[in-house]
């Protein structure tokens, strides 16, 4: 049977579509509801800092143009990354992963570090962000866990911080799931929610392996996906599918 160590309802992006995402105000945003997890997708600025940001480009949670990979970190710092979602949030900026990792600690919140190289830094994301995670979360009572589309990742991850647990990530679940699950260690396999059917559930469990889908915001769903035994969903929808759910 799969095994989950860590909270089963998880914001996405630190505060789901409620906080402007992968920020500090967002991690504080869903602690502040009573989440007790939370995604956050962790990129390398252009001078090799882990910072969390989902996009390869800054104009979308900024609105200046330019890509995160080729822009060093003292720049990325200065950007604003909260008034894209409104006034209240303005100020709000590209926190480096080891701010959000203090805040998460600091805060009792677990993290689901998704780490999301830029195209052709997909080793070099993965070892950073693994060291850092290792070094941060040192006597940790709940590790971090490490997710990623990327394989180049995964691998790298593992090699920077082989105690750190791994979760392979996939949009539709591939019908080699269990041998992707296996390649790289991983604890869990992290789908969308839309690929999912109670078959499969039932394989991925019986394999050992636990189950988190993203991005779930219907509760119906949620309801019928945790009955099929999923083991944690990831959420932008958190004023209905709150820390309580389950
Ligand atoms: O980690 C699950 C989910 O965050 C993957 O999708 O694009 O929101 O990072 P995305
Ligand atoms: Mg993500």
């Amino acid at each position: 049977m799969s095994r989950w160590r860590y909270p089963r309802i998880v914001a996405h992006r630190g505060g789901g579509s409620f906080a402007p995402e992968n920020t500090l105000a967002a991690l504080r945003f869903g602690a502040a509801l009573g989440f007790k997890g939370v995604e956050f997708d962790v990129m390398l600025s252009g001078d090799g800092t882990p910072v969390l940001i989902h996009d390869e480009t800054l104009e979308r949670t900024t609105g200046v143009s330019g890509e995160v990979a080729r822009t060093p970190y003292a720049e990325l710092a200065r950007l604003d990354a909260g008034a894209w979602l409104g006034e209240r949030w303005r100020g709000e900026r590209i926190p480096s992963f080891e701010q959000a990792a203090r805040v998460c600690r600091e805060l009792g919140l677990w993290a689901n570090v998704e780490i999301k190289p830029a195209a052709g830094h997909e080793r070099a994301t993965g070892e950073a962000a693994a060291r850092l995670a290792a070094e941060l979360w040192r006597g940790a009572e709940l590790p971090p866990l490490l997710s990623s589309f990327s394989r180049e990742a995964l691998d790298a991850a593992r090699s920077a911080a082989p105690g750190l647990p791994r979760g392979c990530l996939v949009e539709d679940v591939p019908a080699d799931w269990l041998a992707r699950v296996r390649e790289f260690d991983c604890v869990s396999l992290h789908c969308d929610h839309r690929s999912l059917t109670q078959p499969l559930a039932r394989g991925i469990h019986a394999a050992g392996c636990a189950i988190l889908c993203w991005t779930v915001n219907d509760p119906r769903v949620a309801r019928e996906l945790l009955s099929w035994g999923a083991d944690c969903l990831v959420t932008d929808a958190l004023d209905v599918i709150t820390a309580a759910f389950v």
